[in-house]
């Protein structure tokens, strides 16, 4: 069964319409960061295919890392901490950073993240983001790249997963039947 034609999956965002929207995106960082040597820092696991894209679309110097960090949690939806689950490899003081995430929903996670990172002493922390999921914020998180606004709904692909599965998937689509 093919799982790109799953008739269970309404297709929300094309796979032209996000390669598109990238290429404009990663010109705006190449134009932006020019002569800084960024530091991307992908947060596992959704933001990879959309990391993967941005980067190639970006044609200057810059270095790579990632960030694992526990996710939603009834803990965290109280308190707001986020647990880092795999922490960077390198100190980042005096680096421009800019974090590439698949999505924000409530904004808990990447409010933490933002500030976390700026108490390393960054020289600049921003935010790339492919889908903007504002309708649920809860925390006010500064989106500097973002990729598209999207509704309220439950949204899988290019990264984005449900339990797991259609995170390979090239298009953002919306789960019809989640039992199915
Ligand atoms: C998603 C996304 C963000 C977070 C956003 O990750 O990648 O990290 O949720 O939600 P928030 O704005 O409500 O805090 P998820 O927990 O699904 O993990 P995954 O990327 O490993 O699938």
């Amino acid at each position: 069964m093919s799982e790109f034609s799953n008739p269970n999956l309404e297709v929300l965002i094309s796979s032209e319409e996000i390669q598109q929207r990238i290429k404009q995106m990663g010109a705006d960082v190449a134009r932006d960061y020019a002569g800084l040597n960024p530091l991307l820092i992908g947060v596992l696991k959704g933001a990879c295919i959309f990391l993967s894209d941005l980067m190639r679309a970006a044609d200057i110097p810059l270095g790579l890392e990632f960030i694992a960090i526990s996710s939603y949690g009834a803990s965290m939806r109280t308190s707001g901490e986020v647990r880092i689950l795999k922490d960077l490899d390198v100190a980042i003081e005096g680096r421009h950073i800019l974090v590439v995430e698949d999505i924000v929903d409530t904004g808990l996670t990447l409010s933490y993240l933002l500030a976390n990172l700026k108490s390393r002493g960054a020289a600049s922390v921003k935010l790339a983001a492919l889908l903007d999921k504002f309708e649920r914020r809860e925390k006010e998180v500064p989106i500097d790249y973002l990729g598209f606004p999207i509704p309220d709904k439950f949204v899988v692909g290019y990264g984005l997963d449900f339990a797991e599965r259609y995170r390979n998937l090239p298009f953002i689509a919306v789960v019809r039947d989640p039992e199915v």
